[in-house]
């Protein structure tokens, strides 16, 4: 006879065989009115395959194929609040009604799995315009449905073309844009709101001396080039009160003379007294022929400690492949979940393979409960 698995939960001491929490990575994490199953989370992933900025099946299948494999929180991938902060032509949007139904879709599967989803706002800047990766060019041109793009200056990212610098008045509005895409998230039915201020997008292009000369109030020191972002945060945040709101920062730029984690942890601090909830640590993406030095696990230690001395909540991300590296990275303490994306192309149910591997019996969809391989109790 198999006996039931008994394990003390770590974060609330009890003993538990089945169902609930036994590792740190299979424990629940509440932030404002929401709470995640657990935090084994699916980071944002571009498709490419909207059209004029809807989504479709394909967001279904993708998007709906990590919750039904368990995932803590579904990010859905960078979604332009105006057309010309596409990444590509066929990044989604949220600019209008028809992209909020088309996204209700998506809402709705993945709520029906018991299965939280966020959505990830973002403008692209001046790496925008792209054809889809797999095109045999790389950048739209007006045949293509391709658009100017638009930058703190205008200053181009290798392959890409040359920005048009924001106006002052252009920037000031720039708050009320993403504002009004958070109100069509939550519309489309989102639980989790996050701001993408990372990967040499727009926001980042604001942060980083690389890529902004500004002489406005928006360039220069410090306090003027976190202005956007701060006043991007606090449009979103007055949206909803009740929602958990990240902003995913590239930690570093890799760079002499660019962004550091020194300024991460500041603009940390602020963006805590902010009311952002938690900041998705990532890293890089500014800087064409930067030197990073990727491999396993190798931006946890930034999550780190911004946790370690901001104290607010975040996550890790990247090369992050195998339960027991997801639950080390939690076991120390600063880090309160994993963001994986690779990993999850290549296995869409990789939240179920990492709590067989820790040993832990998690709730499965009733469907796939046959695939299930520890005892249940
Ligand atoms: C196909 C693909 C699309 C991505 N799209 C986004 C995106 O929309 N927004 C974002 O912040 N990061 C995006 N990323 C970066 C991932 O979210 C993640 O940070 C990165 O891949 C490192 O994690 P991994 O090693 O688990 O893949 C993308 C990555 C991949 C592979």
């Amino acid at each position: 006879m198999v006996m039931p698995l008994k394990r003390i939960c770590p974060y609330d001491g009890s003993l538990t065989t089945t169902g609930v929490c036994v590792s740190r990575l299979f424990s629940p994490l509440t932030i404002r009115s929401t709470t995640f199953a657990n935090r084994a989370w699916i980071s944002p992933m571009c498709q490419y395959s909207a059209v004029d900025g809807v989504v479709g099946a394909w967001h279904l299948a993708h998007l709906g194929s990590f919750a039904i494999g368990s995932a803590g929180l579904v990010m859905a991938e960078a979604t332009a609040v105006t057309p010309e902060g596409r990444i590509s032509i066929g990044c989604p949007g949220l600019w209008n009604d028809a992209q909020v139904d088309a996204w209700r879709a998506v809402t709705d599967f993945v709520h029906a799995q018991d299965t939280q989803i966020g959505i990830q706002l973002a403008h692209a800047g001046r790496k925008g315009s792209s054809m889809q990766p797999w095109s045999d060019h790389a950048i739209a041109g007006p045949e293509d449905g391709g658009f100017g793009t638009v930058a703190p200056s205008a200053m181009a990212f290798p392959g890409y073309p040359t920005p048009r610098a924001l106006t002052t008045d252009e920037c000031d509005d720039i708050p009320r844009i993403f504002a009004a895409a958070a109100v069509r998230a939550l519309e489309a039915g989102f639980d989790v709101l996050e701001i993408h201020a990372a990967h040499g997008y727009l926001l980042h292009e604001f942060l980083s001396p690389l890529s902004n000369e500004r002489d406005d109030q928006y360039g220069g020191s410090f306090e003027n080039r976190i202005r956007l972002l701060v006043a991007v945060v606090g449009a979103v945040r007055a949206v909803s009160d009740t929602t958990p709101l990240f902003v995913r920062l590239s930690a570093t730029d890799w760079t002499d003379g660019g962004w550091t984690i020194d300024d991460t942890v500041e603009l940390a601090r602020v963006l805590t007294q902010c009311g952002v909830d938690l900041i998705d640590t990532s890293s890089g993406g500014n800087v064409a022929n930067a030197v990073i030095p990727v491999g396993p696990g190798y931006q946890v230690e930034f999550a780190e400690r911004i946790g370690r001395e901001v104290g607010i909540a975040t996550n890790a991300v990247g090369m992050i492949t195998t339960g027991t590296q997801a639950e080390e990275i939690l076991a120390g303490g600063h880090v309160q979940a994993v963001m994986v994306a690779r990993a999850a192309i290549r296995n869409p149910h990789w939240p179920m393979m990492a709590a067989e591997e820790l040993g832990d019996v998690i709730e499965l969809r009733p469907q796939m409960s046959r695939a299930r391989l520890l005892p249940k109790a």
